[in-house]
């Protein structure tokens, strides 16, 4: 393939851009940020040679049909479950993602909505910028600690290691993880316990944060009874994909008090959000922010970048994943 025809379904960091467009002639760039939609990206598996799509772009098993051109699929994320890898490696395309160089920020992201929904920061800033806050008193917007309550992670990997490190180091969170994959995670937190079941830890922890992959048997890990099975004082943390937990249960538990709160930065359906859960006041609510910071999504852009290159150069990417 001497000079592949590219295209890239949502604007990337600039310089990012800059640099495939300086690798390669035929690059079709997304200036204006439209999703290409369902009709967009069919036309673009049949033209392009290379397509570099992201979690905002929905490509089934029904895309991969018929003739279809492109032979690179490089997902700018770590996360692929919005692409069916299976259909898209039957039509003989390679799929790459970006893991690693986004474990940090994204589990910077989910302390983040763990302190803002225990301290109740998000209702805090919405009282004064509203001009409700009366002044200070001592039973004022009361939240709960973070420092020495028990971390519970669901989802060992890299993200979840990251998590559990800056809970463990930063806040003297004692560590109790489950992590369903046969391996020993190497994250170095004294004490750290492994359970067998997804149960002890919702039963244990005070904090429970999620990061498993989404789709492939973990649509609505976390439903009633799982929610169940947290105390009412625990907070349950999504960083990881929307899918995880059924947000109906979710919404059904905070009204309730079966949960404290939740932090969330995922959804079922993004970037619809539900105006039940826009109303709980004890759900801190981010726009899929996990990896947004310019050094990350520049860093993703050219590992990116770096698994086409591979491919076009006959070398296996480092981050193939089908
Ligand atoms: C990821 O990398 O999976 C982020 O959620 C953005 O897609």
């Amino acid at each position: 393939m001497d000079e592949p025809v590219i295209v890239v379904t949502r604007r990337w960091p600039e310089s990012v851009e800059q640099e495939l467009a300086r690798r390669f002639p035929h690059v079709q760039l997304n200036a204006d940020d439209v999703p290409l939609g369902r009709d967009g990206l069919r036309a673009a598996l049949e033209q392009a040679d290379v397509v570099l799509p992201t979690v905002s772009d929905r490509l089934p098993a029904e895309l991969f049909e018929g003739e279809v051109r492109t032979r690179f699929l490089g997902n700018f994320g770590v996360g692929y479950n919005h692409i069916d890898v299976e259909a898209a490696a039957k039509a003989g395309i390679v799929v790459t993602n970006t893991p690693r160089v986004l474990t940090n920020t994204t589990a910077d992201t989910a302390m983040t909505l763990m302190l803002m929904v225990a301290r109740r920061a998000g209702e805090g800033e919405r009282e004064v910028r509203a001009g409700r806050w009366t002044g200070w008193r001592p039973t004022h917007m009361m939240g709960a600690d973070v420092t020495g309550k028990t971390l519970g992670i669901l989802g060992m990997g890299r993200i979840g290691v990251a998590v559990a490190r800056r809970g463990h180091f930063g806040f003297g969170m004692p560590v109790v993880f489950y992590d369903p994959v046969d391996f020993e995670p190497d994250h170095g937190i004294p004490g750290a316990r492994r359970v067998s079941t997804k149960e002890e830890v919702l039963q244990t922890a005070d904090f429970v944060s999620l990061h498993m992959p989404g789709s492939s048997g973990n649509t609505h890990l976390i439903d009633a009874a799982a929610l169940a099975q947290m105390k009412p004082t625990a907070f349950l943390i999504n960083s990881a994909r929307g899918d995880v937990v059924d947000q109906k249960a979710l919404i059904e538990a905070l009204k309730s008090g079966t949960i404290a709160g939740a932090g969330l930065d995922v959804y079922e359906n993004e970037p619809q959000i539900t105006q039940e859960l826009i109303e709980l006041d004890n759900a801190v609510l981010l726009p899929h922010l996990g990896s947004a910071t310019l050094e990350t999504r520049t860093a993703m852009g050219m590992l990116v970048l770096d698994n086409l290159q591979d491919f076009l150069e006959g070398r296996e990417p480092s981050c193939r994943v089908a």
